[in-house]
């Protein structure tokens, strides 16, 4: 059995678009049968929310697609996180930005790839998820995360054969 692929989504405030991210790629890799191959998880870079349930948007879109969030709470970024997961994946620019602080002002020494979710669809020309905190649209959240979670699968199955 070859070692799991960890994948950590980050985002800001670690309720909408990080969790989403997390639910719909676990639940994506068990449907698949790819469970053993893949640890998921996400955090956030600010600290509002700690310990709070995923956003009630977020949770409505996941339930209606009946995706489970159960156990997924806010929380930060970490040193392990960020050196030690195979995938660090933000959800936007600026979530990139605090993150590449982090590991620099850190000293951090990541040991895998820092990727852009929107990185995975380059056909959408969209250079960050958008928030649906702000813009209210947690539909298309699961849309953009649902696609790039399914790239993204592909991926890790390509590279591991
Ligand atoms: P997220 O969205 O980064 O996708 O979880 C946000 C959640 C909370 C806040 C901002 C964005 N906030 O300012 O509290």
């Amino acid at each position: 059995m070859p070692r799991k692929t960890k994948v950590v989504f980050v985002c800001l405030g670690n309720i909408c678009r990080s969790p989403m991210a997390e639910a719909v790629l676990r639940h994506m890799a068990a449907e698949s049968g790819l469970s053993e191959l893949l640890e998921v998880d996400s955090a956030g870079t600010g600290d509002w929310h700690l310990g709070a349930r995923p956003h009630e948007g977020t949770r409505r879109e996941l339930d209606s697609a009946g995706i489970s969030h159960q156990g997924i709470t806010s929380r930060l970024v970490t040193r392990d996180d960020l050196e030690l997961a195979d995938y660090v994946i933000v959800m936007d620019s600026n979530n990139e930005r605090d993150v590449r602080q982090l590991i620099q002002s850190g000293g951090y020494k990541p040991q895998g790839t820092l990727l852009r979710f929107m990185e995975l669809l380059p056909e959408q020309q969209l250079d960050g998820v958008p928030d649906p905190y702000y813009t209210g649209d947690f539909s298309q959240t699961r849309e953009l995360v649902t696609e790039g979670c399914s790239r993204l699968l592909d991926r890790i199955v390509n590279e591991v054969k």
